[in-house]
């Protein structure tokens, strides 16, 4: 079993990595972006990795925990800023790599329960030491709020119908959980199993997907380094919207009435967009399936600039 990474020459070119630069790879998996980077690092350069799957951080201390450059903990990545103080790396970060979702490993793995074409338990949790697994998840949610879930995360069409299947057949395993909805599905999409978007829908819920993006983003922004690069690689719509947004909001400065005279310099913006959200190309896709819906986001940390008090006219 491997991970493939998603995007890597787009993702290293994104990240312009310097011999002795400070890099953070937020979501370690498979390291297949770890040894890339790693790759593009001198003797004077340090990666940290993160992955709050404990088994993703033994993989990676097996892989990499002889080269004196590396160092992988055990975290969420909504813990970053205090991983990065506690290592005095607070502003000194060169490039940083968030590449969102679940890895290859994860979902093929059937007692991790991501997956739904072997059986397995219902699980789902990227940390099985944290959190409610999906079979308790499943257990105390109501049925409005299942509905919601998958409609919210999983843009399921039949959200009510299969949320009421799945609360009454209580499913045992991942095999049981998926009969329920394609049972409970009164039409099938060409090329994708009807359990699909529910599976997507409630790990996302279990593992509060978008919740660690949004407390990341802001914390991810801090720990740059002026001229510090960041690239998020998402692969749902909700998630790079998230990360569009705080972009966006990052890149135009702090905000003010929409009806008031502003002079650029007041707005001090943090960010700068490098260039447009890059996609994967059909060799990528046709090679790697996951590959599909990845959408890689740049953007650089501008210097400071001192704060301006308004002048008065
Ligand atoms: C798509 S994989 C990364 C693959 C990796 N770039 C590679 O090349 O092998 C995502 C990884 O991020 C981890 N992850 C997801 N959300 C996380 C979070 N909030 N904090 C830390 N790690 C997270 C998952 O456990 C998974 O191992």
């Amino acid at each position: 079993m491997t991970h493939t990474p998603v995007l890597q020459e787009k993702v290293i070119e994104a990240l312009k990595i310097n011999a002795s630069d400070v890099v953070v790879d937020a979501t370690y998996g498979g390291g297949g972006h770890s040894r890339a980077i790693l790759a593009q690092l001198g003797a004077g350069g340090r990666l940290l990795a993160l992955d709050r799957d404990p088994e993703a951080v033994a993989r990676a201390r097996r892989d990499f925990g002889g080269d004196a450059r590396f160092d992988a903990v055990h975290a969420k990545f909504s813990q970053l800023g205090p991983v990065l103080r506690a290592r005095g790396l607070e502003r000194r970060v060169d490039a940083m790599l968030f590449d969102l979702g679940i890895s290859s490993l994860q979902l093929d793995e059937p007692r991790r329960g991501f997956g739904f074409r072997a059986d397995g338990p219902l699980d789902m949790r990227m940390n099985r030491g944290e959190g409610q697994s999906a079979a308790e998840w499943l257990a105390n949610v109501g049925e409005r709020e299942l509905a919601r879930t998958l409609r919210d995360f999983g843009e399921e069409r039949f959200a009510g119908r299969i949320a009421r299947a799945i609360k009454r057949r209580r499913p045992a395993g991942t095999a049981d959980l998926a009969a329920a909805v394609a049972e409970a599905a009164p039409t099938r999409e060409r090329s994708k199993h009807p359990a699909t978007r529910a599976f997507l829908a409630i790990r996302i819920a279990v593992n509060d997907e978008l919740g660690e993006v949004r407390a990341a983003l802001p914390q991810a922004l801090e720990a740059l380094a002026p001229r510090g690069r960041l690239a998020v690689l998402s692969f749902h719509s909700l998630e790079d919207r998230l990360v569009k947004r705080f972009l966006r909001e990052e890149a135009r400065g702090d905000p003010h009435p929409p009806d008031m005279p502003v002079r650029e310099e007041s707005l001090h913006p943090r960010l700068k967009i490098v260039g447009k959200p890059r996609r994967a190309d059909a060799a990528e896709v046709a090679a790697n399936r996951r590959a599909r819906s990845a959408v890689l986001r740049v953007a650089e940390k501008l210097p400071e600039t001192s704060v301006k008090t308004p002048t008065a006219h």
